[in-house]
């Protein structure tokens, strides 16, 4: 039928919400997608948390992903799904644009930076344990393999999208050996791209120097370790009105999940009050990394229209709406 399956993961708390407004406005916009949704509940083959057989073999069928939030266990519990996911389909480099959106106001007017994230090793990686009583031991685990294909891609992503510049993001003055590594795999892949300026920042100095002004940030893809970009992502897009309105890509060599990076806000869930604009821009990046550039464009600039025009926005951002008239609101601008 002309249709490009994707598998949906509506998620915990407001996912269902949030993914019918993407379903609605996909629909209306005539966008030619056909939502195959799974349920990624881990099951556990040989003792170890997988996600569900079935899961995988549609994500891998159909290359590419939409995710909702799926509550992550603070301090005890199973291994964060949604690190599952990242690691079950190696989904290396976690791109995190961070946009002004016109019309919504924030003090900053002008940001447009991009972060690229290593997203499968490093801090993430959850070797711990117990050395003695009152000693753990965190490993943060770092390979040339993970840094060059995500360092590779940094740069090929710059160069795609026309910023000049990529910037590895760094503590290599105290981690001298693993970001030290980090660092002199970037250099090096800043050599095959001699088109592409190269320069890199202390982490530390790269937080106060954003939020001081991040007009120096905007023609740069930073790309970083990474619980760096964990952190340095939900700081950029703080300068921008929020996790609600930021989209995120874990991108692969074969499958991609795109997802909002919020959280399943349990408080709000089936109150209709949940802001749908983060999974939307998320399904947006996905249109275009499919190629349906026309649709992309479509839905973008109705949810830019609606958000300027500011009468029907949800509640985190100052406005009454419920997330349907949101939706409702967004399908009139298309
Ligand atoms: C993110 C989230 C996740 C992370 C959580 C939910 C495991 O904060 O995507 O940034 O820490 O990577
Ligand atoms: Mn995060």
């Amino acid at each position: 039928d002309g249709k490009y399956t994707v598998s949906l993961i509506e998620g915990d708390g407001i996912g269902p919400e949030i993914s019918q407004s993407v379903k609605d406005i996909f629909h209306a916009a005539n966008a030619p997608v056909k939502w195959e949704p799974i349920d990624v509940s881990p099951v556990f083959i040989d003792g170890k948390q997988s996600i569900p057989p079935d899961a995988i073999d549609s994500i891998t069928r159909n290359f590419v992903a939409l995710k909702g939030p799926l509550a992550t266990p603070v301090g005890k519990g199973h291994v964060s799904l949604n690190l599952t996911l990242r690691r079950t389909f190696n989904l290396f480099a976690n791109v995190r644009p961070c946009k002004s959106i016109q019309g919504y106001k924030t003090p900053y007017d002008n940001v447009d930076t991009v972060l690229i994230r290593e997203n499968t090793e490093g801090e993430y990686s959850g070797i711990e344990h117990v050395v003695v009583d009152g000693v753990v031991q965190s490993i943060k685990l770092i390979t040339r393999d993970a840094c060059e294909r995500v360092l590779r891609f940094a740069f090929q992503y710059a160069q795609d999208v026309g910023k000049p510049k990529v910037r590895a993001v760094h503590k290599a003055t105290i981690m001298k050996m693993s970001d030290g590594l980090f660092l002199r795999i970037a250099q090096e892949i800043a050599k095959e791209y001699p088109n592409v300026e190269f320069d890199s920042e202390l982490l530390d100095n790269a937080c106060l120097r954003v939020v001081s002004d991040p007009t120096p940030y905007n023609d740069k893809v930073l790309v970083m370790p990474n619980l760096y970009g964990d952190i340095l992502s939900d700081m950029c897009a703080g300068l921008i009105g929020g996790l609600g309105l930021t989209p995120s890509g874990n991108i692969g060599d074969k499958c991609s999940i795109f997802e909002a990076v919020h959280g399943s806000a349990p408080d709000i869930a089936g109150k209709g009050l949940a802001n749908p604009t983060a999974l939307l821009l998320s399904s947006i990046m996905m249109l275009q990394h499919m190629g349906l550039y026309e649709h992309a464009e479509k839905i973008q600039s109705a949810i830019f229209k609606t958000l300027a025009d500011g009468t029907t926005i949800t509640g985190d951002l100052g406005g009454k709406a419920k997330t349907h008239e949101y939706a409702d609101a967004v399908i009139k601008n298309l």
